[in-house]
Parts: structure tokens; sequence; C-alpha cells
């Protein structure tokens, strides 16, 4: 059988976390890229270093180069700055812009039949990015997020309860942002809704530290999150690889799904919502009915999403030296 290869184009913490989370699960070949020949280069060997003692069989290479990643099933791309304390995620738009843009032209060149899943952020309008400079269809474009968010809410739940994360369950909507929707009325633990386990204030302090969950890492340690982003990145990459039609959140493709942009052909958005991931990559967004407490907190979501975006294309529409929009693609 032939083997999956995972291609991971950013070899800092997030990316390098990738890595270690797919050859620990060894979920294929493993490739990682960064501007940063070096780093690519040790950051993977280092790795396959590891294989004999963690016995996984995955072949690990790294560099700059970009003829690597060809054959690519899945391609990861961390590329970009993280945020510093005091930073928003949505502070590093017009640096992430940029770099994004151009390595989804590089993947499209290398990778054309790959499934991109970005991380970059602010993770929304980055994954809007690489859609559109990659041109690649939606259903084969995707951003992590959810499955990040909502681990942090079942984290915080579980330390709650005290019981085992395993038999946790949550939902979460909307973008990556402090205002992502998680959702207490879908959340239960072994079938129990969590409102018959805990009292409404201990369950809305989970909901608000899984909401600023981003910011609280970053205040700890100086810098964005990596083993649990990655672990996000990886859940969604299995579900794909293994063809597994999981239900998981992620930032994906809606133009009349849950009234993002109705009717908008071609102009819709990317917002976290609960998706079927198979070998198609996106192959079907769940809906689930809000109610009208829900309902305005996704429209306020989504509405912070397509600001983002509009940004992006502002920043797109601007001319360049030669009088043309310094990023036609986007535009
Ligand atoms: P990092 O700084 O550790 O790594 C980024 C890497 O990208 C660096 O090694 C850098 O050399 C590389 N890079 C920069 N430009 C490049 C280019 N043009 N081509 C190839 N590689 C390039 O940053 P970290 O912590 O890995 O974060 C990466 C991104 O992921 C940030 O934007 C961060 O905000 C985001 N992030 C998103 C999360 C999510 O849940 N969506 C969670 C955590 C981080
Ligand atoms: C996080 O949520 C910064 O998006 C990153 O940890």
């Amino acid at each position: 059988m032939r083997r999956a290869k995972i291609s991971i184009i950013g070899a800092g913490n997030t990316g390098a976390a990738c890595a270690v989370w797919a050859a620990s699960k060894e979920l294929g070949d493993i490739v990682l890229i960064d501007i940063a020949d070096g780093v690519a280069k040790g950051k993977a060997l280092d790795l396959y270093e590891s294989a004999p003692i963690e016995g996984f069989d995955c072949k690990i290479t790294g560099g700059s180069d970009y003829t690597l990643i060809e054959g690519s099933d899945i391609v990861v791309i961390t590329a970009g700055i993280p945020r510093k304390p005091g930073m928003s995620r949505d502070d590093l738009i017009v640096t992430n812009m940029g770099i994004v843009s151009s390595v989804a032209e590089k993947v499209a060149a290398h990778a054309p039949n790959s499934i991109i899943i970005v991380l970059s952020n602010p993770l929304d309008a980055m994954v809007y990015t690489a859609w559109k400079a990659s041109g690649f269809p939606a259903s084969r474009v995707l951003g992590q997020a959810g499955c990040l968010d909502v681990a942090r809410f079942r984290a915080f739940l579980s330390l709650e309860l005290g019981c085992s994360i395993e038999d946790i369950q949550a939902l979460l909507l909307g973008g990556h942002g402090d205002d992502m929707v998680p959702l207490p009325r879908f959340t239960s633990v072994h079938g129990i809704p969590i409102d018959q386990l805990l009292s409404k204030e201990v369950i809305d302090k989970c909901v608000q530290r899984a909401k600023v969950g981003g910011g609280e890492i970053v205040q700890l340690m100086g810098t964005s999150a990596y083993y649990a982003p990655a672990s996000g990145v990886i859940q969604m990459s299995e579900a794909i690889i293994k063809d597994k039609k999981r239900i998981l959140p992620c930032a994906a493709y809606c133009e009349n799904e849950y009234g993002v942009a109705p009717g908008a052909k071609g102009a819709g958005y990317f917002v976290g919502v609960p998706c079927v991931l198979g070998k198609g990559g996106m192959e079907k967004i769940v809906e689930v009915k809000l109610n009208e407490a829900e309902a305005p907190l996704l429209k306020e979501s989504v509405q912070h999403v397509k600001d983002l975006v509009k940004v992006v294309k502002d920043l797109a529409a601007k001319p360049n030296e030669q009088g043309q929009p310094s990023f036609p693609k986007l535009v």
C-alpha cells in the first residue's frame, strides 16, 4: 500500500510539533519546509533519529526546496509570524498574508492534488488567502482552529469535573477569535448534558477560558501555543488520510450554510463549522439548529471573519509600483 505523505510548511514551533504528532501516529512520510533551510533539515533529521527509540517507520526529510513536497496528500501551512504578548491574532494579518499567499502558490505548483490545512493566523482570513492563492477547490482547503478550541473547552471541563477527558464531547462554531462560540447546549459527558453536571457559573467560566485560551498561553510563555494546535492539525489529517468521515470542527468554506453568505456564489467565507472529513477533504458541512441566544453570537463571530477578509482584500487591491493590485489573486 502506498504510504501517505504530509508536508508541513513552516518548521517553527507549530510545524515541528505537527511533525512529531504525525510521526508518533505513523501517519505517513513527513516533509518539513522552511525558508530557514538548515532549521527544516535539522529538525527533520533530529526527529528521524528518534524513530529507532519511538519505533515509527516514517521517512522524514526537510529543507527549503519545494520539490520535496511533490506527491503530498496533505500540506499544512504554518508559515508566518506568531503573536507576542499584547498582540491579537489580527495584528499578524499584513505580514502573514504575504507569506501565506506565496506559500500557497508554491503548494499549488508542486502538490496540485493535495489538501491544504492552514494554521497561520489570523486563521479564517489566512484560509481565505490560501484558497485564493492556490486556486484549489474550496473542499480541498481547510483551517485548523475548531479542533484546538474544542479541545481546550473539553480540557477545562475535565479539570472542573475531575473525570476523563475522553468522555467529554463538545461543539464550537465561528471564527478563531475571542468571539468564537462554544456551545454548552451541545456539550455532554458520555451522553449526559453538561448542565446536569456543572453549574451555569462553572460552565460559563470554562466557555470564557476557552475563548481566550490562546491568549492565556501567550501570556505564560511569550509566544503562541504549539502542542495542542498541532494536535488539532494531526487529528484532521488522520481523518482525511484514513478517510474516516469524522465530524470535526474546521474552518470550512460556507455560503448558505449557517446563513454565512446566502447566495454568494463563489464569494463565501471560511468559518468554523462541523464538517465531515474524508479523502476528499471537506466532504460535507453539518448544520445544527441554533436557538435565539446562539444564532446572534455566531452572526457576530462571522462578521468578524468578514471584516478580516475585507482587510485582506483591501491590502491585496493596493496598487504596487506598477499600479497593479499587489496580490491580484486575493482581490
Ligand atoms: P514560529 O515562528 O515558531 O514558526 C513559523 C515558521 O515559519 C518559522 O520557522 C519561519 O522561518 C517560517 N516561515 C516564515 N516565512 C516563511 C515562508 N515564506 N516560507 C516558509 N516558512 C516560512 O511560529 P509558530 O508558533 O509555529 O506559529 C506559526 C503560525 O501559526 C502563526 O501565525 C501563529 O499565530 C499560528 N498559530 C495558529 C494556531 C491555530 O490554532 N490556528 C495556533 C498556534 C499558532
Ligand atoms: C492559539 O489559539 C494563537 O491561535 C493561537 O493558541
